[in-house]
């Protein structure tokens, strides 16, 4: 078994909260590059996407492995020196937790872990996206897997005519649920039509029980009980021979459906598919971005990355991309664009209400005049 492990965090912004220092990526590929002469990791690749670096780990230590994590909050810590010392934007700002127990949960970094027995030819894409929140991968994992007019194959392809089990995370009350899918549509979309609460962690194929993508799923706020930044999440997905195609799991973000996670985490803005040079954040600390690395995994090597949102064919979705931004800022403080009361990262209302609280006066029967 191989395990393909995404571990990410941001801690430092450069400038703001826009990208990393090419010194933070410089000290994370040092660290990846002894982990694997140690024989830790079998290969690692650390790339970035806004203000976050990831740690793409190859290994057979599994999911929620304590010497990975040990190792990725380890180069975190060093990261976060190298950001102290430059004095960019929020150095740590990821790090919730003084010390490190076991693993990562609830620790702050996310983490997208899949556990395989390599195929004769592994292709993967790793996703990763700055200034949104992992709910932000429901729609595409939606297409990808369950969208005939998404996915060619879940008609044409005997492997993949069965369809594909979602299992689905209620962040608020902490439980978990699967969805068989076709049958279950409609009861799921119920749910994940709602990406501020119910995320997608993993999608499995019901003909081959072979698990085909994982998520990160954890909501920064949700473990520190205020806005700390933006979990900017990440997510694996396998590909061909029974799953679907690259150009399948590609597919999706040909449109830039809307998101939450854009200014203050606090605003809907475009999902924009950038290619790697362009995998940071600038107006209106967005538009939120994602960023598509591919690979082939053979003998737990990382051959790649190839960088799959570099192409021409996304030009038409970045055009719109921009256009919905256009359309969405002239709003301005208003709802859609800055999110709803209940989900703002940020607010001024609880104080804000407190200092008005007596103002408040019943409504007249019949307003005529304003009242004085
Ligand atoms: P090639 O003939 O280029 O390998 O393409 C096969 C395919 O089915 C792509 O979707
Ligand atoms: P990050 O989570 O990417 O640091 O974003 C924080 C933010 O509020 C940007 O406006
Ligand atoms: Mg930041
Ligand atoms: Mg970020
Ligand atoms: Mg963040
Ligand atoms: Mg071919």
């Amino acid at each position: 078994m191989t395990t393909l492990s995404i571990i990410k965090a941001d801690t430092g912004g450069f400038v703001g909260h826009s990208a990393v220092h090419p010194d933070l990526l410089a000290t994370a590929q040092e660290a990846a590059r002894r982990a694997v002469g140690d024989g830790l990791l079998l290969d690692a690749h650390v790339a970035s996407c806004g203000d976050d670096v990831s740690l793409i780990m190859t290994h057979e230590h599994g999911a929620d492995s304590e010497r990975v994590h040990g190792f990725a909050w380890d180069t975190f810590q060093e990261t976060t020196e190298v950001a102290k010392r430059l004095g960019l934007y929020g150095a740590g700002q990821d790090l919730l937790s003084d010390a490190f127990s076991g693993n990562l949960k609830g620790m702050g970094p996310g983490y997208a872990e899949l556990e395989f027995t390599d195929r004769p030819s592994e292709p993967v894409i790793c996703f990763l996206a700055d200034k949104t929140e992992p709910g932000a991968w429901n729609l595409a994992l939606y297409k990808m897997f369950a969208d005939p007019f998404n996915t060619a194959g879940l008609v044409i392809d005997e492997k993949m005519h069965a369809g594909f089990r979602f299992e689905v995370y209620d962040l608020f009350e902490e439980k978990r649920i699967t969805f068989d899918c076709p049958e279950e549509l409609y009861d799921m979309l119920m749910f994940i039509g709602a990406p501020a609460r119910y995320v997608v962690h993993a999608v499995e194929s019901r003909n081959l029980t072979e698990q085909a993508a994982a998520t990160s799923t954890q909501r920064l706020s949700l473990i520190a009980g205020k806005y700390v930044g933006k979990d900017d999440p990440v997510m694996i997905v396998r590909c061909q021979s029974g799953l679907p195609a690259v150009g399948e799991v590609l597919e999706p973000f040909s449109f830039p459906y809307t998101v939450g996670g854009a200014m203050r985490g606090s605003h809907h803005a475009p999902l924009l598919p950038v290619s790697i040079p362009d995998a940071h954040t600038a107006r209106f600390d967005g538009p939120p971005r994602v960023v598509a690395l591919g690979f082939q995994i053979t003998d737990g090597r990382l051959i790649g990355p190839r960088d799959m949102f570099a192409d021409p064919s996304f030009d038409g979705a970045r055009q719109q991309a921009n256009t919905a931004m256009d359309y969405l800022r002239r709003h301005g403080p208003f709802e859609p664009h800055r999110l709803p009361l209940e989900d703002l990262e940020y607010t001024t209302m609880r104080a804000l209400e407190a200092r008005i609280a007596q103002r408040w006066q019943p409504m007249p029967e019949v307003a005529t005049t304003m009242a004085r």
